[in-house]
């Protein structure tokens, strides 16, 4: 299984994204596009990273009735990204719906890899508990939104590093753990709950770890996702 560090590009315009970016040639780092780069600057911010010889993890999160999602799916397949995701919440109907949708929007037969989040993870266990009302345990809860996943036909799924192992050993070496909720030790977790440093995130399983602030705010972007590199790949 690759692993990899993957930047998420948290910002609000093409312009920014791109600045920022210029400092990691000729890397041409793994990123990610979430909600706010998309919709302020849509489809075009990702083909302009594709075309600049980054793997895009394309993070829109669907959670729809799978109609819906089929059919959205089957057009963010055109942009060529790399993977795609939606949440398990949304149950294994939504999850075939999505994978169906990727697979007719990808005439080439070479579709993105779709994972799933699990819980995200700025909730915390007492949340999950108090507001979405399910009554069992962190870990019960992402091995069994996993294993829908799983059962559907996906991937891998979203999860934190910490769920990592877990996860691995429900449904297989191969089912791929992507992990944001990472943090340097020592340092804030902002609005994340569930965090741990690039090193341990390593030993405890996970394939691909999601940073954003951590390099994003950082003094020097280049060194923090070097840092992260080192500790999580072990280059
Ligand atoms: O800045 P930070 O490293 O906390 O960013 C984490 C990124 O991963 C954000 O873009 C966030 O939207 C995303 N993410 C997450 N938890 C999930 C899925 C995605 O934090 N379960």
């Amino acid at each position: 299984m690759p692993k990899d560090v993957i930047i998420a590009l948290d910002f609000n315009t093409s312009k920014e994204t791109l600045e920022f970016l210029e400092v990691f040639h000729p890397l041409h780092p793994f990123v990610k596009i979430g909600m706010e780069l998309f919709y302020a600057e849509g489809p075009s911010v990702v083909r302009k990273l594709k075309q600049n010889g980054h793997r895009v993890f394309l993070d829109l999160k669907l959670h729809d009735i799978p109609n819906t999602v089929r059919k959205s799916m089957r057009v963010l397949a055109e942009l060529g990204v790399d993977v795609c995701n939606l949440h398990a919440a949304g149950t294994t109907a939504m999850m075939r719906a999505a994978l169906d949708g990727l697979t007719e929007g990808s005439p080439s037969g070479c579709r993105p890899l779709l994972v799933a989040v699990t819980q995200l993870t700025s909730t915390s266990e007492e949340v999950m508990h108090n507001e979405l009302l399910i009554p069992n345990t962190m870990e019960e809860t992402v091995r069994h939104y996993a294993m829908n996943a799983h059962t559907a036909g996906l991937d891998g799924v979203v999860c934190s590093p910490l769920e990592a192992g877990l996860v691995k050993k429900a449904c297989g070496a191969d089912f791929i753990t992507i992990t944001p909720g990472i943090r340097f030790a020592g340092a804030a977790g902002d609005d994340q709950s569930r965090i741990t440093t690039p090193a341990r995130a390593r030993e405890i399983g996970s394939d691909y770890i999601v940073v954003g602030r951590p390099i994003t705010q950082a003094a020097s972007p280049l060194d923090a996702y070097k840092q992260c590199c080192r500790e999580f790949l072990n280059a």
